[in-house]
């Protein structure tokens, strides 16, 4: 089987998974963070958890790329030092900075990530270094798509760190329970930070203009929008005073 027919099958799984997930995720919330039950086997300390779950995208990221046909043109390297800036982000530094310690999380959580962010890694950067000849004009930096797309990466990146870190002070060392977390989007919805890493993703997709990029936005939107529900019915059920007027995931409509 050659790279290229390995690239279109992976790419017909995760749109698969991707439906398949939405729909799953409606009906059983993936049981981590909150949602995992107290009895919960098999489990691995957060920290090495996000860590091992999170580095494949950064490796197999920059394994694909680094034998890809245009990994010397710019707008190539562009996209491999936004990626991998949000991977470094995403699997080292956020899990260094979560506040307990203590906390554990389900194995076979962290084995599909892997698989997942494996698949993901490999996808968007074979698009982008081996099946994107629009992205080996340096124009495309001035297209509207590429501005447009950057911009909403920006700001969806901006609102997700900005709500990871309210969420992050909520708890004084030690600490593990939750509380009703105020401030920047949670003003309007319960889950500002899923929100941001949807929008961020998008951004990506319409920067890139790969089918891999887009891809990854909508099992971003199918893995995140449900658990989004499912966090705000649990907020619901477990503060009397959560603000009613506060939608889930989308401002002033879910
Ligand atoms: N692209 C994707 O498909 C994807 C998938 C998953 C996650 N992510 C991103 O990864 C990051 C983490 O995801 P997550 O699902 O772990 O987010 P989360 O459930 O919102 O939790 C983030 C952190 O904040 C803590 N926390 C959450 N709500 C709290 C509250 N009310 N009071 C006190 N502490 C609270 C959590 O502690 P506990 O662990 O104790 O609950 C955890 O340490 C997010 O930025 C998310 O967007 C992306």
């Amino acid at each position: 089987m050659t790279a290229d027919q390995i690239y279109h099958y992976l790419l017909w799984f995760i749109f698969i998974i991707s439906a398949l997930t939405f729909v799953a995720t409606l009906l059983f919330t993936n049981p981590y963070g909150r949602f995992m039950p107290k009895d919960q086997r098999f489990t691995i300390a957060s920290l090495p958890g996000w860590l091992i779950m999170e580095f494949p995208c950064v490796v197999v990221f920059a394994w694909t790329f680094s034998y890809g046909e245009n990994r010397a043109a710019l707008v190539p390297l562009i996209f491999l030092t936004i990626w991998q800036s949000h991977y470094f982000y995403r699997s080292i530094i956020f899990p260094l900075r979560m506040r307990d310690r203590g906390k554990r999380m389900p194995i076979m959580a962290v084995l599909v990530g892997v698989v997942f962010n494996s698949i993901n890694g490999f996808l968007n950067a074979y698009a982008i270094v081996n099946l994107a000849p629009h992205l080996l004009d340096a124009a495309w930096l001035s297209t509207p798509w590429f501005i447009g797309g950057i911009c909403l990466m920006v700001i969806g990146l901006g609102i997700n760190m900005y709500s990871d870190n309210v969420l992050r002070n909520l708890r004084k060392p030690g600490e593990t329970g939750y509380k009703i977390p105020y401030g920047g989007m949670y003003r309007w919805i319960s889950v500002p930070n899923y929100f941001g890493e949807i929008i961020e993703w998008c951004g990506l997709a319409m920067a890139a203009c790969t089918p891999a990029a887009l891809s990854f936005a909508i099992f971003s939107f199918s893995n995140l929008f449900p658990r989004a529900l499912a966090h705000h019915r649990w907020y619901r059920e477990t503060f009397e005073g959560y603000p009613p007027e506060r939608k889930a995931i989308i401002p002033g409509l879910v």
